[in-house]
């Protein structure tokens, strides 16, 4: 169930803090909800699969580490502080040498790996 926050809450949510609660990588969990959005964290290492998200474009702040992304025809590095939107679409892979946490921007329902499916498909809408 969603878990937003109540209008009266006064705790402001820490993104390293809750990424670096999530046992797994890989494993993106919800953090917070606005309108149909969900902002996720999640804490990744290696490379991930090759997948596209034919509805959406998929937007990732990094709050620490290096996110490199690959498309088909060149790479990019997003800091720490630094955003980039995936366009719907468009195939990418994300990957960190070292640990990185991100938080994720994307509507509810979206899984990790897009249309591909497959072993590493996280479950979907895990608060923390
Ligand atoms: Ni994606």
């Amino acid at each position: 169930m969603p878990q937003a926050q109540s209008p009266t809450s006064r705790q402001s949510i820490n993104l390293a803090q809750k990424a670096s609660l999530i046992d797994q990588r890989w494993s993106p969990r919800v953090v917070a909800e606005m309108n149909e959005y969900q902002f996720k964290v999640v804490r990744i290492e290696g490379e991930f699969i090759w997948h596209s998200h034919l509805e959406t474009d998929e937007a990732f702040l990094v709050i620490e580490g290096n996110l490199r992304i690959d498309f088909r025809h060149g790479s990019l590095y997003v800091g720490p502080g630094e955003l980039y939107v995936v366009p719907r679409g468009v195939e990418h892979r994300t990957a960190a040498e070292g640990e990185a946490k991100l938080l994720l921007i994307e509507p509810r329902g979206v899984l990790n790996t897009g249309h591909e499916g497959g072993e590493r498909t996280a479950k979907n809408d895990v608060w923390i």
